[in-house]
């Protein structure tokens, strides 16, 4: 039979380092957090891997994803030392350890990027994106030493506003697809990739696993820098709603055909690796293409292990539209390739701010039965919402500059206890970074852990169902036609080794779903947690915001 690896059959749990645990007192987590949450991870959850957001050196700009110092720990999360004992403590409990890699841009106070900017002939000029102002119609000269011209073309930073930022002192533009603190490298340098490779080689000896790499297809940009055409159907997104950004059509800023053969190289890396065990990487992709999104794996299957599967946080939470993007999917992935999904991280809102309290189980259900690796994201698993941050309280540089983007409010302390502090800093902590959720002393690790059918035991029966379940864990996935459009029907199916039905009431209403041609099977599990045993699929009734596994014979 085939081998799956860890990654395959495995869970994710997305840990946003400055918001899991303080253990020193100053109101932001840190490593040694994590090592002490070890038996929540793997007793309580029981999850495979850890996937850590960047917890290096950085100015903070933009809360860690503005790297300057790419092998080394910022002193709030502890030191070397303390990573390799969450590496040496982890493994011994076979949790994986996974980093988050940020090759697109670093941070402006890099040793790399002071050097870059200190003259136009230094050696580490290229490094990054420079180019000359484009000419003014007026050509004149600005007294207050302005750029003699326009940015180089029209792109657009991410976080608002150009992606070009004027450096009066060597009197050229640098480029940010971010912030102006997070100047873009310039990948068409081979400096710059054996650089970055060393790096990923520095944490691949020190014992990771794998990498989360950092919007991962914003590395390769058009060589010729051309304008970006405007969008002609600027409407936003779902879970954003339109913005100047989306003015523009971002087809030369990012994705540029060539980084792929810097992923195959990346994967060359990985796999020199991999003997002793399986490495592994995971790319941050936000692409709703699925041709161009599936590319990602690599025509030979040789690039990334997987690309973030966005899609189910894309589509409105209905049934219909959920099996359709899960249909497009399957449709899409190249044979062999792994799929995955994920319903929320530190960039988004809630899944309870989303869906409400009921539908945050059904979610659960889904995102823990479908076909390919899930990434849970810390406090989902206790319902945490998303905290109205106070504007003067306001930390993130996203919502800073653009108002309504804030992202603060999903990166708000973990809820451990109903103690004062939530249990993530100790009681006597005057300031936590972030303000706690006001509803903490309900949903919390402590109080749900004592009490049955609370998410967290639906989370943890999950959990411990899936790692018995040959079918969920890497069987072929089949949609079922005939259920109410309320409700989302699928089989899970590994050969010989289990069939699993899954069926999941997207509505606040009672749903009778008729299938008779399934037979019998017996519930395992119930999202409300209180019904299991025989069953008839002539009738199956679903009540409100419920979803079921059931065990059909093979
Ligand atoms: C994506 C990260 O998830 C986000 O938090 C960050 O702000 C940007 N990339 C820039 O690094």
């Amino acid at each position: 039979m085939k081998e799956y690896l860890w990654w395959q059959t495995g869970v994710v749990y997305q840990i946003y380092p400055r918001s899991f645990k303080d253990t020193t007192g100053n109101g932001v987590g840190d490593l040694a957090g994590v090592i002490e949450q070890l038996d929540y991870l793997t007793e309580t959850l029981d999850v495979d891997a850890i996937w850590l957001s960047p917890f290096y050196p950085s100015p903070m700009a933009d809360f860690g994803y503005d790297v300057s110092d790419y092998t080394d720990i910022h002193p709030l999360f502890g030191d070397l030392a303390i990573f390799d004992e969450l590496v040496a403590q982890a493994h011994r409990r076979d949790l994986h350890i996974i980093v988050d890699l940020v090759p697109n841009h670093s941070s402006d106070q890099h040793p790399w990027f002071l050097e870059s900017r200190s003259s136009r002939d230094n050696l580490k000029r290229d490094w990054y994106v420079w180019a000359d102002a484009k000419p003014s119609s007026l050509q004149r000269r600005h007294s207050d030493g302005a750029p003699d011209g326009a940015p180089p073309n029209n792109w657009l930073s991410v976080f608002g506003g150009p992606a070009w930022e004027w450096d009066e002192a060597t009197g050229q533009y640098y480029l940010h697809s971010f912030l102006k603190e997070q100047p873009d490298l310039n990948w068409r340098n081979p400096a710059v990739k054996a650089a970055m490779f060393d790096v990923v080689r520095f944490w691949l000896e020190r014992g990771v696993d794998g990498f989360r790499i950092d919007v991962a297809h914003y590395i390769m940009k058009d060589p010729d820098m051309r304008d970006n055409p405007p969008n002609p159907n600027a409407q936003g997104s779902l879970l954003r709603r339109p913005r100047e950004y989306d003015t523009l059509l971002h087809l030369h800023d990012k994705g540029h055909p060539d980084v792929h053969g810097v992923f195959r190289e990346f994967r060359q890396l990985l796999d020199g690796y991999s003997a002793e065990r399986p490495r592994f990487s995971v790319g941050e992709i936000h692409i709703f293409d699925w041709q161009k999104w599936a590319s990602y794996y690599g025509e030979e299957l040789d690039e990334l292990h997987m690309p973030f599967n966005f899609s189910l946080m894309n589509v409105a939470w209905q049934a219909r539209d959920i099996r359709q993007v899960v249909d497009e999917l399957e449709a899409a992935i190249p044979p062999g390739a792994w799929p995955n999904y994920v319903l929320g991280n530190h960039d988004h809102t809630r899944i309870v701010a989303r869906y409400g309290r009921a539908q945050a189980r059904v979610a659960a259900m889904l995102l823990l039965t479908l076909r390919g690796t899930p990434t849970l994201y810390y406090g989902d698993e206790v319902g945490m919402n998303d905290v109205p941050i106070p504007p003067e309280l306001e930390q993130d540089p996203f919502g800073l500059r653009e108002p309504g983007f804030g992202r603060d409010s999903n990166r708000t302390p973990m809820q451990w206890s109903p103690a004062p502090n939530a249990g993530f800093s100790a009681p006597n902590v005057r300031e936590l970074w972030l303000p706690l959720a006001s509803d903490y002393e309900e949903f919390n690790v402590e109080r749900q852990l004592a009490e049955p059918r609370s998410i967290l035991d639906l989370y943890r029966r999950l959990l411990r169902y899936r790692k018995s379940s040959p079918a969920l864990q890497w069987g072929g996935y089949q949609p079922v036609d005939g259920a109410p459009d309320a409700c989302y029907v699928f089989l899970r199916h590994a050969q010989g080794r289990g069939r699993i039905l899954v069926v999941l009431n997207f509505s606040a209403e009672e749903q009778r779903v008729v299938l008779p041609a399934l037979g019998e099977g017996t519930i395992a599990v119930s999202t409300h947690l209180d019904r299991e045993g025989a069953v008839s699929l002539d009738e199956l009734v679903l009540r409100e915001d419920e979803g079921v596994i059931i065990e059909l014979s093979d």
